[in-house]
């Protein structure tokens, strides 16, 4: 026999007594959840490539946040044989570790987004944004023909870029101090790049509207658009487990 204390029927009948020992086994499994987060450096697991936002993709994604590209665009895949045919291969973790805000959603009107990037041309990018019926008659994306005709103005990138430092984001001094040249010399054709590409890689350079002596919002946004997941060699990365009856993917990947 238990002694009186550990008695089930005393704990049963007091309902303080019953509290406290609730509240103690509730306790051992948030700790057991919790603990390991303050003695683990980084909860996500590394990859190859990914690296933060070019200034002027920066400046797409804050057009792509103000226009609320996001109610109609989730930008995460699921580790699903249906998500991964149609979008291509899963979203991994790292991918969106210097996203603030994360663009992940849940509310799919219009297709994901998360490896739209390269997928298109810069001239169709263009031209669905202008007037999405123009490229996919069916399409109920509403029009977007004021971006081409804005110029880009983002205010001073080096604010947007040290506030991210401060989330995290490891922007070096360099990156900071040269942000706004950064952002016009990469879309600007007759500018040197090489030290933009040399401190982001993969960075496309290049006119991304079809008007190379102005600088409009819609470069930024096409800008963004074609590197969203094109930076971690995914494959690579992580090779792709099987999914349960996965075919290989079709030709243009959709
Ligand atoms: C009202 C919902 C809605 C909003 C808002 C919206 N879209 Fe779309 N989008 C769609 C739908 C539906 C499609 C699929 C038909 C098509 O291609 O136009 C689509 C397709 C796309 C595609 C092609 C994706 C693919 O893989 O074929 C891109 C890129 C895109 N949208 C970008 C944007 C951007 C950038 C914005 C914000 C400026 C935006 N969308 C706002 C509904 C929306």
């Amino acid at each position: 026999m238990a002694s009186k204390f550990f008695n089930h029927g005393t704990l049963e009948r007091n309902v303080s007594l019953l509290g406290i020992a609730a509240l103690i086994t509730v306790a051992i499994g948030g700790i057991v959840e919790i603990a390991p987060l303050f003695w683990i450096d980084n909860t996500i697991e590394k990859v190859e490539g990914m690296r933060p936002y070019t200034p002027l993709e920066l400046a797409g994604r804050n057009i792509y946040i103000r226009e609320g590209c996001y109610n109609c665009h989730s930008q995460m895949i699921r580790p699903f044989r249906d998500e991964v045919e149609r979008y291509g291969h899963y979203s991994l973790a790292a991918e969106s570790m210097y996203d603030h805000p994360f663009q992940w959603g849940s509310k799919r009107t219009g297709p994901d987004l998360a490896r739209v990037g390269g997928r298109y041309s810069d001239e169709w990018h263009v031209q669905h944004l202008k007037d999405p019926r123009a490229v996919v008659p069916e399409s109920i994306m509403p029009t977007y023909p004021f971006l081409a005709e804005r110029d880009l103005k983002p205010g001073d990138m080096r604010a947007d870029l040290k506030a991210l430092t401060r989330v995290g984001v490891p922007y070096s001094d360099a990156d900071i101090s040269k942000a706004n040249d950064d952002l016009a010399a990469q879309a600007d054709p007759d500018a040197d790049t090489t030290d933009l590409l040399k401190r982001y890689p993969k960075a496309q350079a290049r006119d991304f509207d079809g008007d190379p002596s102005r600088l409009t919002e819609m470069d930024a946004l096409v800008a963004y658009l074609q590197m969203i997941g094109t930076l971690v060699d995914v494959d690579a990365a992580r090779p792709q487990e099987s999914l349960p009856g996965q075919v290989a993917p079709k030709e243009d990947g959709r």
